[in-house]
């Protein structure tokens, strides 16, 4: 096997040729290797793979070449030291805060965090006797008076699901380390390509892979990157041990994703710009919400801390659930679905779908209304998503 040179290209380079490991066969695309296990040449030589004194793969729950490739294409995207590949976005999530979490710790989340990322914080870790606090991520000082001595790490998402709210990565960095505690970033909406978190102070960085990375709505995955000690202290025996580890033919779709994830995001990316422009004004829209745009609430900081909007833009129906719901039914193009990132332009109802758990009392803290919807842009052509959504609209009045 042959590594790529380790010269550090740009991120687009990256993408597309780093972390391959060529086999002595000389493949252009690199190689699918299914396999459960590996065979040793003595018996000698497996007691030292085992020993760690020898390196090599010993069974593909700890690690697989595939696996390898796609983590060290992802460490190279993001300029971290290590990267562990999870079998789904949530697996990820929960081992980067479980492996760090003991009993009488305590976590400090966003309010505005994923549902079941929100369900891991709120009430999977009191079941394991770590408490939790849930603040408003905009406020600062929420993040502040949440600090207790036994504060172990915060947690948070920017842009934030399904509102897009844009969080300061940098001054929420400062405070969990004032306290002597971890920042976990859940970076999925902004992908690797317009917000680099370790670059902000957080301490890791975790991805739903299933989203833009794939791109295609095929598989799931997960990953989970940080500096080779936090890896070490707290996540690679976990996933060694209990297992959440990625299957080889997922990695290899993701890691063939990659190739294409500049290209794809940067279209998504102008499409949804697009969208913003066509539909801010539309009489039968209340509020739309873009973080590239100068109305949105934390423009500046989306500014100073992402290098471009997102592929994603919200919006609130005027009329409530019925019109949100009227609206969904009139799309022809645009696809009903509480999945994002993907090829297709997806809508969601989050407040019937995603964030259906939380209380009405809870969804409405959010900014969750009934009217709202979230879409994600796909790879149509622009004007296409845009005829769609303002005809849909207009059988919705
Ligand atoms: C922000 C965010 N984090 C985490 C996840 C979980 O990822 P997965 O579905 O791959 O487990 C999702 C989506 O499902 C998400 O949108």
């Amino acid at each position: 096997m042959s590594a790529s040179p380790a010269r550090r290209y740009r991120p687009e380079t990256r993408l597309v040729h780093s972390g391959t490991l060529r086999s002595s066969f000389g493949e252009t695309s690199e190689a699918l290797f299914l396999t459960q296990g590996y065979v040793y040449e003595t018996a000698l030589q497996a007691e030292k793979r085992f020993k760690n004194e020898e390196p090599g793969y010993q069974y593909s729950r700890f690690s697989n070449p595939t696996v390898t490739m796609f983590e060290q294409r992802m460490a190279a995207l993001e300029s971290a030291e290590a990267a562990r590949a999870t079998a789904t976005g949530m697996a990820a999530v929960t081992t980067a805060l479980m492996g760090q979490l003991r009993a009488g710790d305590h976590i400090v989340s966003s309010k505005a965090v994923f549902g079941s990322c929100r369900y891991v914080v709120e009430d999977h870790c009191p079941r394991y006797g770590i408490t939790s606090t849930l603040v408003d991520g905009t406020d600062l000082d929420q993040w502040k008076k949440a600090v207790r001595p036994n504060t172990k790490t915060f947690f948070l998402e920017s842009p934030t699901n399904p509102v897009l709210e844009v969080l300061d990565i940098k001054a929420i960095a400062k405070i969990a380390h004032d306290a002597g505690a971890t920042l976990v970033v859940d970076n999925v909406f902004s992908t690797p390509l317009y917000q680099r978190p370790l670059e902000l102070g957080a301490d890791c960085v975790v991805y739903s892979a299933t989203k833009h990375i794939d791109g295609q709505g095929r598989c799931l995955g997960g990953v989970i990157l940080a500096s080779e000690k936090f890896i070490q202290d707290n996540v690679h025996q976990l996933i060694r041990q209990t297992g959440p580890s990625i299957s080889p033919f997922n990695a290899w779709v993701l890691l063939k994703g990659l190739e294409t994830l500049a290209v794809r995001v940067q279209r998504q990316t102008d499409t949804a710009a697009t969208v913003a422009v066509a539909l801010a004004e539309h009489p039968r829209i209340s509020r739309l919400i873009y973080p590239g745009r100068p109305d949105h609430p934390q423009a500046e900081i989306a500014r100073r801390q992402m290098r471009a909007g997102s592929t994603l833009v919200a919006f609130e129906v005027k009329g409530e659930k019925a019109a949100a719901f009227r609206f969904q039914d009139a799309l022809r193009l645009v696809k009903i679905s509480n999945n994002l990132g993907d090829a297709k332009s997806l809508i969601t109802h989050p407040a019937t779908t995603t964030h259906q758990r939380l209380t009405p009392a809870a969804r409405a803290e959010l900014g969750i209304t009934d009217g709202l919807v979230r879409l994600s842009c796909g790879l149509e052509h622009p004007d296409d998503i845009v005829e769609d959504l303002v005809t849909a609209l207009a059988a919705a009045a």
